[in-house]
């Protein structure tokens, strides 16, 4: 299983799927070696995308870390085909489960050896997440409404993201920090500012003819 690390996860969700392979081996020439994958639903989210056999195909051609976002609803009945797929990472939406089963599901995936994530769309309060963040290795914060890449960034996240970070340091905790939804050139220096340690980034990179100067832009170091 891959490590987290702080840098830039771009969302396939943005890509070429008649060409995904060459999108992702664009991105590895660039240094990138995180995946995000948003998973969506049509019920949790108004939006379906795709399911563990994609991710399964790009995470046994490329040595990516593979960032799961599950915007589905009942999560646990579908972590463990990611886990087959290969996911390092797995997020789910604290939208989506009671506290115990929240719970139960943090406790499922960590003795599976799989790093696990929990998400926040733009209007639940951070106080919501509390219970979990001394459990988690990820907090996710949606910066738009999950379901749609190309949106614009909602600011409030930078609040969330500032909330925490300055948590975490509090309360001597690990998990990292992670904004997903309108990430560019001026939003994504300002989530990293606000203390964020994972940018998602879809529009703003896949489908771009300057890639790596987008990448810079990001704070991604080519060299
Ligand atoms: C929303 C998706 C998007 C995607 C990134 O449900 O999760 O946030 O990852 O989209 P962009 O970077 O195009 O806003
Ligand atoms: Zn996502």
């Amino acid at each position: 299983m891959k490590k987290l690390y702080p840098g830039i996860a771009p969302s396939i969700l943005a890509a070429d799927f008649s060409h995904l392979a060459d999108n992702v081996q664009s991105m590895i020439d660039h240094r990138i070696s995180m995946i995000h994958f948003d998973i969506m639903d049509g019920h949790f989210v108004p939006n379906l995308s795709f399911g563990p056999a994609l991710v399964q195909s790009l995470s046994s051609q490329f040595s990516i870390l593979t960032d799961v976002h599950l915007m589905i609803e009942k999560p646990a009945l579908y972590v463990d085909a990611f886990i087959r797929a290969g996911a390092d990472v797995i997020t789910f939406h604290v939208e989506t489960v009671s506290e115990e089963e929240a719970r139960t599901l943090i406790s499922h995936l960590r003795s599976l050896n799989v790093q696990v994530g929990i998400s926040l769309k733009p209007n639940t309060p951070v106080e919501t997440l509390l219970p979990f963040l001394p459990l988690v290795d990820l907090v996710l914060v949606m910066s738009v409404e999950p379901g749609f890449g190309g949106q614009s960034f909602i600011t409030s996240a930078l609040d969330k993201i500032k909330f925490f970070f300055q948590y975490r340091q509090d309360h001597q905790l690990h998990y990292f920090i992670e904004v997903d939804g309108g990430i560019d050139s001026k939003t994504g220096p300002q989530c990293q500012l606000a203390g964020v340690d994972i940018l998602v980034a879809g529009s703003f990179l896949f489908q771009k003819t300057d890639i790596k100067h987008r990448l810079t832009l990001l704070g991604h170091s080519i060299s």
